[in-house]
């Protein structure tokens, strides 16, 4: 039995569907109260009886992330995977020039809606001694990305909130967990939908294919599985796409470099 946060579209819409097709049960949330019904349908298509229901929820609201607890456990009895997902992307430029409420729009959706969710699910995967939480952040979470830095800022934050409560939950129980999702480009409409939620601006012209642009773009689902087998397998780390290995091991070489350069 499955939460995902931001379940309308893209990633969320792809690790529900991968739940769906295991047998699973799953509520999704989304702010779009307009995009809930197509994606409650297509995963309610995808086997017998009703293995989905959805709800409104803004991750940056506490009191609508308890109500999205309080729904979640009425609808199917018990919550054992947490997906705190939903998120924005914001605009292209250098850090000096990122706007005030950029920061703060950043701020409230990627680090306040993951801790939301963590406050109000993990007490009841502490009282029930298992489950797990999946926080989505990004490859820009393991390794700067130039004009992006309240992205970058907030995805750095919700790594080192998942590594950190992966100890405290562990500590606990090892039936206990968390794991980031870290992944390079994805094929979604994230920047459709952060134009459409005022975000960003739109993007003049016709929409472009990203998958003419960039071959080696990842499907949801494919990040979906990834994230879920790293579930499974207890890793804290999951960070699927062609250049996040590379981009993370620079970051993190230069890092060591940096520190034992003046170590006693
Ligand atoms: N697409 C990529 O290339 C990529 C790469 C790495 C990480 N990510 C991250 O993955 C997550 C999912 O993005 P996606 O690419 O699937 O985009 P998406 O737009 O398809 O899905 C994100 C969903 O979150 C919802 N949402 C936005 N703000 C919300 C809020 N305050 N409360 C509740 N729901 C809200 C949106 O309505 C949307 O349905 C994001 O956190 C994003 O930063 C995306």
């Amino acid at each position: 039995m499955a939460v995902v946060t931001g379940g309308a579209s893209g990633i969320g819409l792809g690790i529900a569907e991968a739940i769906v097709d295991r047998g699973g049960r799953v509520v999704i949330s989304d702010i779009r109260q307009d995009a809930l019904p197509a994606a409650l349908d297509h995963l309610n298509g995808r086997a017998e009886g009703a293995r989905a229901a959805g709800i409104v929820a803004d991750v940056s609201n506490a009191a609508e992330v308890e109500t999205l607890t309080a729904f979640t456990l009425e609808t199917f009895g018990r919550v054992d995977l947490v997906c705190n997902n939903a998120g924005l992307v914001s605009p292209a430029a250098p850090t000096w020039e990122q706007d005030l409420a950029t920061w703060d729009r950043m701020i409230r959706v990627k680090i306040m809606g993951v801790i939301h969710g963590v406050r109000a699910f993990a007490p009841h995967l502490v009282a029930q001694g298992s489950g797990h939480i999946l926080n989505t952040a990004s490859s820009a979470g393991l390794a700067p990305l130039a004009d992006r830095s309240p992205y970058t800022t907030t995805m750095h934050a919700v790594v080192g909130l998942t590594e950190t409560l992966d100890v405290e939950l562990k500590r606990l129980s090892s039936q206990l967990g968390a794991t980031v999702l870290c992944p390079g480009l994805v094929d979604t409409p994230l920047g459709a939908n952060s134009a459409a939620l005022g975000a960003i601006a739109a993007p003049a012209g016709p929409p472009v294919d990203m998958r003419a642009l960039r071959p080696d773009i990842l499907s949801p689902r494919q990040v979906a599985e990834a994230a879920i087998n790293a579930v499974e397998a207890g890793r804290v780390h999951v960070a699927p796409g062609g250049d996040v290995l590379e981009r993370a091991r620079s970051r993190v070489d230069e890092l060591l470099r940096d520190i034992a350069s003046v170590a006693p």
